[in-house]
């Protein structure tokens, strides 16, 4: 359709990166362009945590299942969702105390991740390559104490940047039509959707050019989804000031 449209058709997460810095005005440029995605009534719930000491990457790196790519990226940036500045505004005006409501947790999560997408997009825009890091959710209590993180935010996920040293084959994504439904939910057809994009994945997998393997979409997500169930996070988000109600 055109170069942005295609940009976006070409994304692959990127691990491998080049030991080659990114320029701080480059850097502040790419999160201004993550601000400016939508927001929900404008309330900006999130920050970003730029870390650059190497003593706290290798701890991230470690706290997110012994990732490397978090320690040699040249960014690597924690995205947290972030309701303090809100409470602070909710005191200036006398607008009362948050108190944990679900929906202010989902606004500031939804926030943090269309932020943090933008922020991706701008970087593949100018060549540069990343992969977000779900990982840190493995270990959230030594990642906030090792960003000394208040009470009102938490650290959704993390991000590396860098220059890419080689970039993955795109994946192919479930056709439209099982994700587009018209109207009500068309429940009918998952069975036939799953089935044939098995299919396609099972073949993607098996032809890559890097790390071929025998699986397909259904092995590979079940077991992602059922092996990542970090039983301790309700109490984690709630101690943070989160789902408290
Ligand atoms: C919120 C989120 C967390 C992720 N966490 C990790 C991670 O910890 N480690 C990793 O290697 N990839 C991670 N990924 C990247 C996904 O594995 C990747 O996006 C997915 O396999 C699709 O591949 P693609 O991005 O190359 O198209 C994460 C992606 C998202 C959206």
């Amino acid at each position: 359709m055109n170069t942005t449209t295609e940009l976006m058709r070409s994304h692959s997460s990127v691990r491998q990166f080049e030991n080659k810095p990114i320029d701080t005005a480059l850097l502040n440029e790419l999160v201004a362009c993550g601000q400016a995605a939508s927001s929900s009534s404008f309330i900006q719930a999130y920050s970003v945590i730029r870390v650059v000491d190497r003593e706290k990457r290798k701890l991230l790196a470690q706290a997110a299942g012994n990732q490397g790519y978090v320690e040699q990226a040249a960014e690597f940036l924690v995205i947290c969702a972030d309701l303090k500045r809100i409470a602070y505004c909710c005191e200036k005006v006398d607008a009362g105390d948050l108190e944990g409501w679900t929906e202010h947790f989902m606004a500031a999560t939804i926030d943090a991740a269309l932020m943090a997408q933008n922020l991706m997009l701008a970087a593949e825009s100018v060549d540069l390559g990343g992969v977000f890091i779900g990982g840190i959710r493995n270990d959230l209590q030594t990642v906030s104490k090792c960003l000394e993180l208040p009470d009102l935010v938490y650290p959704a996920f993390g991000l590396c940047l860098g220059w890419p040293v080689k970039r993955n084959d795109v994946k192919p994504r479930f056709p439209v039509a099982a994700i587009l439904h018209q109207d009500t939910y068309d429940i009918a057809q998952i069975a036939d959707h799953v089935d044939r994009y098995d299919t396609t994945m099972s073949d993607y997998y098996a032809s890559r050019q890097f790390s071929s393997k025998a699986t397909d979409w259904s092995q590979q997500a079940a077991r992602a989804i059922q092996g990542k169930t970090r039983d301790y996070m309700l109490d984690f988000i709630q101690q943070q000031g989160f789902l408290l109600k």
